[in-house]
């Protein structure tokens, strides 16, 4: 299949959303990563995206809408259900990175949602994303568009090198402002509790709320090798135990390890190690975001594309401060990293 490059002009975005409608896939910029969008009501068309990516079928999708009344579908007892929690989070960071946790409508199907009970949803800011959703006449199920367990895209390039020839078409949009995947927040339980974490932190939840809202237990510690292999959230509650699969996530193909300390210890040890790596005949490379969370979130999952583009085989990252967005990005580093912190 050739894959269609489309702009952000409303034309090629009218077409994007005939493409949805009849049980297409396209990829699409959002604020956070590119998303592979199929038609979240159209169980055939949502299977295809899991084919695309390589990814299991049992993994749930977050739906995109473009209005809340969009939810009324979506939810169990429709919008009149909406918890106050809901309507405070949703007041407060839609449309934005934020994916909420619902319990869901008989309209989803469960290849959507992976048999769970519960609708992730979110309403991104993107231009392109919300008028492709408006044209589309449907919510858009769409998980990052990366094959499964590599860096999540966050170009148009980067995009294209995953699934060129695998999906109808691509809305070539910038670069993503924000460069990690949404929070992903669940308000089915009694604690508010985040599964994902992202650049809508804890904090910022606790506040809007006005209660306090807590980190999925397996946010904070080592997961067990039974975690999902997307991204190690959320999953091991709900699947059975699947021995063998590793957690080595958001990956290139070069090495990851982390390093912790000042700046003056990062390039010692950078040094002791890429020059170890040398020897044995690797190519290392260094990256050091300077206790900049912002830049670190922009940047961590397009550099490690360009490395891996480069041929580097090791990759040494300077840690960042895990408090608020440093929390974040700190998660997918360790994931890439597959836990391994050189202290
Ligand atoms: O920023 C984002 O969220 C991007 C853009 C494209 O919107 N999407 C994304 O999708 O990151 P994906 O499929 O790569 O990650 C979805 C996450 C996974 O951690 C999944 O387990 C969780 O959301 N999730 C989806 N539905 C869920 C549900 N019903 N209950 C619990 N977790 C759910
Ligand atoms: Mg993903």
């Amino acid at each position: 299949m050739t894959t269609e490059r489309l702009t952000t002009e409303l034309d090629d975005i009218l077409r994007a959303g005939d493409i949805i409608r009849r049980g297409g896939l396209v990829a699409f910029p959002t604020e956070t990563v590119y998303g592979l969008g199929a038609n979240a009501l159209d169980a055939e068309a949502v299977s295809s995206v899991y084919a695309a990516k390589g990814r299991p079928s049992d993994n749930p999708m977050i739906v995109h809408i473009a209005e809340k009344s969009e939810l009324d579908d979506l939810i169990r007892g429709g919008l009149e259900s909406l918890t106050e929690d809901a309507r405070r989070t949703m007041d407060a960071f839609w449309p934005g990175p934020l994916t909420i946790i619902f319990p869901k409508s008989d309209a989803v199907p469960d290849a959507t949602t992976g048999g769970l009970d519960t609708v992730a949803v979110r309403m991104p800011s993107n231009r392109a994303a919300y008028m492709l959703i408006a044209a589309s006449l449907r919510p858009i199920a769409a998980p990052s568009a990366n094959v499964s367990g590599r860096p999540s895209p966050t170009t148009a390039e980067d995009v294209l090198e995953d699934m060129d020839g695998r999906i109808d078409a691509i809305i070539m949009g910038e670069q993503c402002d924000v460069g990690i995947e949404s929070t992903v927040l669940d308000l089915t339980g009694e604690v508010p509790t985040i599964l994902r974490p992202g650049i809508i932190t804890k904090e910022e939840l606790t506040e809007a709320l006005g209660r306090e809202v807590v980190y999925y237990k397996s946010l904070l510690e080592k997961p067990a090798e039974t975690a999902d292999p997307e991204d190690g959230v959320a999953d091991t509650e709900f699947k059975p135990k699947s021995p063998g699969m590793k957690y080595r996530h958001y990956s290139p193909k070069a090495k990851v390890r982390l390093i912790e300390g000042s700046r003056e210890e990062f390039v010692a040890k950078a040094k002791e190690l890429g020059v170890e790596a040398i020897r044995n005949g690797l190519k290392p490379a260094v990256l050091d975001y300077r206790e900049d969370e912002h830049a670190a979130a922009h940047d961590l999952f397009a550099d490690l594309r360009e490395f891996d583009r480069q041929g580097y085989d090791l990759i040494l990252i300077r840690t960042l401060e895990e408090s608020g967005l440093g929390f974040s990005v700190m998660n997918r580093m360790l994931k890439s990293a597959g836990y391994d912190i050189v202290k």
